[in-house]
């Protein structure tokens, strides 16, 4: 039996077990955690290099090294350029798999509790969310931001931290512009299983989101002869996606959305070559596209050498309707679909991908490879094994049931304080549409909501003309505690009777 201790400071000692199944670095880790937990070290103070760590208990550098970095990213310790390494300020460390309630630090920040997390234990807290001290009195309904406390950093980091570890040294070179193979490999499996596309991984090319898929496509497009571009109205454009079809050198007009959908017979009428659409759950209005509708679609392709670019956003998140699959897979020689994890996960980490018709992939592949010479790899790395693991899907579980509480709670606060103010587009994602049914207009309503500490956003920043519309307000729930969702529209109530 070879027990090694080492002093970390005069009170603390590290106890590792060589005769156990536990691998040293996990009891080292462990170890770590335990001794914050129990206020052995205090926030702020230093921890030994890794160097000297590594000496004292006769492990290698490179073991403390990741044992630093999986409790950096779990949030337990801090660390600076050219500084040690520290017990992060008042380190949160919540309950997750390993076990039991503890002693320790105390909690600054309110009560969250993490993902089931078959990997490593680790929930650490966000900075934004220790700040708050009291129960949350300002909602911000900006639609098309996920619950970003939700993120789930634990998974995250298991998946970077393996990837990095287990990526050949050859993959550090430059990769293929398309993305790497097992991304793609596996990323094609998931959209045939999930998303009823015709995917196939020589057919994607990953990218740094929905923003720059959109511009590889127009580019594309661009020089296959298309000179304008369709967009739905209302529609997501926001001054990026201008810049993005005003730099790929095409014109932009808009066509109508009602009750189904696209307005099939408009976009025919429009003389574009090409649409982007949002079929499974239009943004903002929420509609879904009619089976008609998507089958008259795929004729207007068709018949005239044109082609649909799907913005396949946030259909993951689906409530009270059967899954609609993508329209790519039923056209996919007609059809651009392009995806991104900016909902699913979160913005920051500008993962996306295309999903091209086959004559196609080689043209959007060199537009990448002129952009930036690829996508991160170990980023794309990590996503390959969050899908493989399991842990992508249960996350998106997790997350169904936390938006389809705030969608209540939304359903219920607007019904008991603004019953005649309609919602409707509430199928899928994370946002709907209220129609206001007094006589004030849009921006009279956001601007007094403003004055009260809440955010709404009118429907007029999507529509493409400022002519006059019913009023409606776009809602966004994703990132709006039920709390918050309950003591924002009570604060607005009498504005939107
Ligand atoms: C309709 C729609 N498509 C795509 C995106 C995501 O874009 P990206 O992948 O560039 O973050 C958003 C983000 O708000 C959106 O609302």
């Amino acid at each position: 039996m070879a027990i090694q201790w080492a002093g970390l400071s005069p009170e603390l000692l590290i106890q590792l077990d060589r005769d156990r199944e536990q691998p040293l670095r996990s009891q080292l880790e462990a170890a770590i955690r335990s001794a914050i937990r129990e206020g052995r070290l205090a926030a702020g103070e230093r921890l030994p290099s890794s160097r000297e760590l590594a000496r004292d208990l006769g492990v290698s550098r490179g073991l403390v090294q990741e044992c630093y970095g999986q409790l950096l990213s779990e949030g337990y310790l801090d660390s600076r350029v050219g500084s040690a390494t520290r017990v992060a300020g008042g380190a949160v460390p919540t309950p997750a798999s390993t076990g039991p309630a503890r002693t320790g630090p105390a909690r600054t920040g309110p009560a969250r509790t993490g993902p089931a997390s078959t990997g490593p234990a680790m929930v650490p807290a966000a900075p934004a969310v220790r700040k708050a001290t009291g129960p949350p009195l300002i909602a911000d309904f900006k639609s098309g931001v996920p619950d970003l406390a939700s993120f789930p950093r634990g998974d995250w980091a298991w998946a970077t931290q393996q990837a990095c570890r287990t990526t050949a040294s050859a993959d550090f070179d430059y990769g293929n512009p398309r993305g790497s193979d097992s991304l793609r490999q596996v990323l094609a499996g998931y959209l045939r299983r999930v998303r009823a596309s015709a995917a196939a991984p020589g057919d994607l090319i990953i990218c740094t989101g929905y923003a720059q898929g959109l511009a590889l496509v127009l580019r594309v497009l661009a020089s296959h002869g298309i000179r304008t571009v369709a967009f739905e109205d209302p529609g997501y454009g926001s001054d990026d996606i201008s810049a993005t079809v005003r730099a790929a050198g095409v014109s932009a007009v808009h066509v109508p959305v009602d009750g189904k959908g696209l307005d099939v017979a408009a976009l025919a009428a429009s003389g574009a070559r090409a649409v982007v659409a949002t079929p499974a759950h239009q943004s903002p209005t929420g509609v879904v596209l009619t089976p008609e509708r998507r089958h008259a679609l795929v004729d207007w392709a068709r018949r005239g050498d044109g082609f649909l670019i799907e913005d396949d956003y946030d259909s993951e998140f689906r409530y009270d309707r059967e899954p609609v699959g993508m329209v790519q897979g039923l056209a996919p020689d007609r059809v651009f679909a392009i995806g991104t994890v900016s909902k699913a996960l979160a913005p920051a980490l500008r993962i996306g991908w295309v999903l091209a018709p086959p004559a196609f992939t080689g043209a959007v592949a060199q537009e990448k490879e002129i952009a930036d010479r690829g996508t991160p790899v170990l980023d794309q790395l990590a996503l390959a094994l969050l899908l493989e693991s399991g842990r992508y899907d249960r996350h998106l579980r997790r997350m169904r049931t936390i938006y389809a509480a705030r969608r209540a709670a939304l359903v219920d606060a607007l019904a008991g304080h603004a019953p005649r103010a309609r919602l409707t587009g509430l199928a899928a994602g994370f946002h709907g549409v209220l129609h206001l049914p007094g006589p004030a207009g849009e921006q009279d309503v956001v601007d007094a909501a403003r004055h009260r500490s809440v955010g709404l956003y009118p429907m007029r920043s999507y529509r493409s003309s400022s002519s006059p519309a019913p009023p409606q307000l776009v809602l966004g729930f994703g990132n709006v505690s039920e709390h918050a969702v309950r003591a924002g529209i009570a604060a607005v109530a009498d504005l939107l009777a």
